[in-house]
């Protein structure tokens, strides 16, 4: 299928939590494929399959710099099984274009999921992974970076993506 469409806030399907993915097939290897693609395509750092209506605990990362090769990362019922500190960082979201807001997470993470392979793996992330990990995770919830700030920000960013979907109809 190649680059799927991207769903914008306030889509309602966003709020939707991903379902545990029971086993690896054909189609969810395809589904990752074209997760890549769009990911790389928009371009982001992070995927997560309810960004494209697919509801799934499934998210894609690849923080690689522009200079360095690929470093695709696929985490399949990802659990956050350790986190402590903070990390302070301007994020950004496909689902929320033009909109990049400051937001404190958690600085040092373990997370544990399934990879491509639907082998088991635990990572320990800090800085920018740990960041899009939490990012990522939060969206297989239902929640969105819209759900960290304060309620006037909370406001503006209401406003911008509404007018946005208005000039999209
Ligand atoms: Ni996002």
């Amino acid at each position: 299928m190649g680059v799927r469409t991207i769903l914008h806030y306030p889509d309602p399907r966003l709020r939707e939590a991903g379902k545990r993915i029971e086993k690896m097939t054909p189609e969810l290897q395809s589904l990752i494929e074209d997760m890549a693609e769009t990911m790389y395509a928009a371009p982001g750092v992070g995927l997560a399959a309810t960004q494209i209506g697919e509801l799934l605990q499934l998210f894609i990362i690849d923080i690689a710099s522009d200079d360095e090769p690929s470093d695709l990362r696929v985490f399949i019922n990802p659990e956050i099984i350790e986190a402590t500190g903070t990390i302070t960082w301007e994020e950004g979201c496909l689902s929320f274009p033009g909109v990049t807001e400051e937001i404190t997470r958690s600085g040092q993470l373990k997370v544990r999921a399934l990879d491509r392979g639907f082998k088991p793996f635990e990572l320990e992330a800090e800085g920018l992974l740990a960041v899009a990990v939490q990012h990522e995770y939060d969206h297989l919830q239902g929640k969105l970076m819209i759900d960290h700030v304060g309620p006037l920000k909370k406001r503006i960013i209401n406003r911008k993506m509404q007018k946005r979907a208005e000039a999209e109809l």
